[in-house]
């Protein structure tokens, strides 16, 4: 028997946290007496339908419901499932119907970055437990408004960054934290990924059948259809995503900054960026990158080449540290260690491929049994989506920056625009 939620919450608090017009109802229900978990998928095209697969995999859990802006997508969606499981789960074109739905518990959010913040804070609202997808935002003040609202209605949340349920990095963790690597002076992180580097521009097009590109859109601005900013490349487009740092970037970011134990912001942040190597390209996010955090006693370092599938130690994306005993490389197949002379045994350990699996099973484990303590927090999730923006600010404004987390605020003024977008009318950026 699942342990019963704690529904009760202030009007007040609903009220100053309210960014969509939920009836406060759908934030008050109780949970039935079973063993059932009702669960409901947005956006489901990819990651977020590979996230329903895993979580339908435990046979306490039920898909109720599926919404997607993509008719298309959103039929076949709900047809695999009758197929494969006997069921259709309901079916929604508007979010905001599905999370007044009284009988959902976990909701996954599977949609591009431009939308997370607000579809996770109302879903924290109507009292759901959420696996939100990485990057947990497209913006830095988005993160915290997500962390507010988490913490407000006190919901279970997991981060779809799940390398940290990876038993190779779990052990990568454990044997830096023995420290037989020495003093670590230097991480660094890198993706090289052709999926980046875009073909030259295509004009706009109309609207595919089917498709509430409106809503597509939602607080993101105003614009024509082009298929080059929808489906899976919006990730190029600075109004829906931030290019392979935003993309990959907060996975390996995550394995260094938890490998190094660093749970804040660092220092100072420098960074360099453009469209060099496909200055033709559709794409916005910078094709080529490279990032320097500072610390007080190392240096973390990003570095991305679009179009491009090679990379250090034979490995086309992955996260190094240099210790003085030797260098400890690591990717999601495995991680090894190169001693410096025979100062160490070299090792290499391989990963299981559960990652994915066990992160989800610790989700729902969390649910159960009511523990915040997920594999990746939001506060996990907002650390490294954070890191990811500072480097994309930083190339922008070709500035050494330094970034106040208590008061939200840059050293640089020219900086301080980029951390909230302007949310388009009807939309409204959540209230704390
Ligand atoms: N954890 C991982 O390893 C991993 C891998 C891939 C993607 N992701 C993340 O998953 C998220 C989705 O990426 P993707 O590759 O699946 O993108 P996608 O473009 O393939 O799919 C997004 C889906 O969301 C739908 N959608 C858009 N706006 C919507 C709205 N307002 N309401 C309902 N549905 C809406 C789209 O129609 C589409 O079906 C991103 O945040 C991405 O970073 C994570």
């Amino acid at each position: 028997m699942f342990d019963r939620r704690n529904f009760i919450r202030s009007a007040t608090a609903i009220a100053a946290g309210m960014t969509m017009p939920l009836p406060v109802t759908a934030a008050s229900r109780k949970v039935a007496p079973s063993d059932t978990l009702n669960a409901a998928l947005i956006g489901c095209r990819n990651m977020g339908w590979g996230d329903l697969n895993g979580i339908l995999q435990h046979k306490e859990v039920k898909c109720r419901a599926l919404c997607d802006v993509d008719k298309k997508i959103l039929n076949s969606r709900a047809e695999e499932l009758n197929k494969t499981y006997g069921y259709r789960p309901d079916v929604y074109g508007d979010y905001r119907q599905l999370l007044e739905r009284k009988d959902i518990d976990v909701v996954v959010i599977g949609t591009p970055d431009h939308w997370h913040c607000l579809q996770f804070v109302d879903a924290c609202r109507a009292g759901k437990d959420i696996y939100v997808e990485k990057p947990v935002a497209n913006s830095i003040a988005e993160c915290d408004a997500m962390v507010a609202a988490a913490g407000k209605y006190n919901r279970i949340v997991q981060v779809g960054q799940q390398q940290r349920s990876s038993r190779h990095f779990i052990e990568m963790v454990e044997y830096l934290r023995s420290g037989k690597l020495g003093k670590i002076g230097r991480v660094h992180v890198w993706a090289n990924f052709g999926y980046a580097a875009m073909n030259p521009p295509i004009p706009d097009s109309p609207v595919p059948e089917g498709v509430d590109f409106d809503m597509w859109l939602g607080p993101a601005p105003q614009t024509g259809f082009n298929s080059y900013r929808f489906h899976g490349s919006w990730r190029m487009f600075w109004n829906y995503g931030g290019g392979l740092i935003t993309d990959w970037g907060v996975h390996l970011l995550d394995m260094g900054l938890w490998g190094m134990d660093a749970t804040t912001l660092p220092l100072k942040v420098a960074a360099t960026g453009g469209k060099y190597l496909f200055p033709d390209g559709a794409h916005e996010t910078f094709d080529a990158m490279s990032v320097t955090y500072q610390f007080e006693n190392f240096i973390l370092e990003w570095e991305n080449n679009a179009g491009v599938e090679t990379g250090p130690y034979g490995k086309n994306y992955g996260v190094l540290f240099r210790g003085v005993n030797g260098t400890l490389v690591a990717d999601r197949e495995d991680w090894s260690v190169y001693p410096e002379k025979d100062k160490l045994p070299e090792i290499t350990v391989k990963t299981d491929h559960r990652e994915h699996q066990s992160h989800i099973a610790n989700f729902l484990q969390c649910v159960k049994t009511r523990n915040p303590n997920t594999a990746c927090t939001i506060e996990n999730g907002s650390l490294c989506a954070k890191y990811a923006q500072l480097g994309n600010i930083a190339a922008k404004v070709s500035e050494t920056l330094v970034y106040d987390d208590k008061s939200g605020t840059f050293n640089r003024r020219e900086a301080d625009r980029y951390l909230r977008p302007a949310y388009r009318s009807p939309w409204k950026f959540p209230q704390r």
